[in-house]
C-alpha cells in the first residue's frame, strides 16, 4: 500500500554546465541556460510504501511525513537560488532528475526503520512534465 504528500516550493535555477560553452549550453538547456536564472514552482510528491498498522490502522503519521518534508525540501529550497544558496548545486547541475535525486538522498534516511519505506519521490516542473525517482 502507498500513502503520499504533496508540498509545493518555489525555487530559480540556471541549467549550465560551466565546461561547455554558451553555445553548446544554449543547444542543451535553451533559455534555462541564461545566467540570470528563472523560477519554477516545483511541486513535490513522496509516496511511503509499507502495511498499515493493525493497531492504529496507519502506515505512517502524514503530519510527521509533512514535517520531514518541511524540514529537509521546502524550508531549505524555498525561494532560493538553487545554484547559489542551496549545496550540492553549487556544482551540480540543477536539472530535475538531479534535484529529484538530491531530495531522495535528503528523505531515505528517515525511513531506514519502522513500518514505512521511501517509495518514490517526483517532482513537477511544470504542470506538464516531472521526474520520478525510486531509488535504485
Ligand atoms: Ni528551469
Amino acid at each position: 500500500m502507498i500513502i503520499s504528500r504533496r508540498a509545493e516550493f518555489s525555487a530559480s535555477h540556471i541549467c549550465r554546465n560551466p565546461q561547455l560553452s554558451d553555445e553548446e549550453n544554449a543547444r542543451l538547456y535553451g533559455p534555462a541556460a541564461n545566467a540570470n536564472g528563472h523560477g519554477h514552482n516545483y511541486v513535490l510528491e513522496v509516496a511511503l510504501d509499507g502495511e498499515p498498522d493493525p493497531a492504529t490502522g496507519m502506515i505512517y503519521d502524514l503530519k510527521e511525513l509533512k514535517d520531514i518534508m518541511m524540514r529537509e525540501v521546502v524550508d531549505p529550497m524555498d525561494h532560493r537560488h538553487l545554484n547559489f544558496e542551496v549545496p550540492p548545486f553549487d556544482t551540480v547541475i540543477p536539472t530535475t532528475e538531479n534535484l529529484t535525486l538530491e531530495i531522495w538522498r535528503r528523505l531515505a534516511p528517515h525511513f531506514t526503520e519502522g513500518r514505512a519505506r521511501l517509495h518514490t519521490v517526483r517532482v513537477y516542473e511544470t504542470d506538464e512534465t516531472f521526474v520520478e525517482y525510486a531509488g535504485k
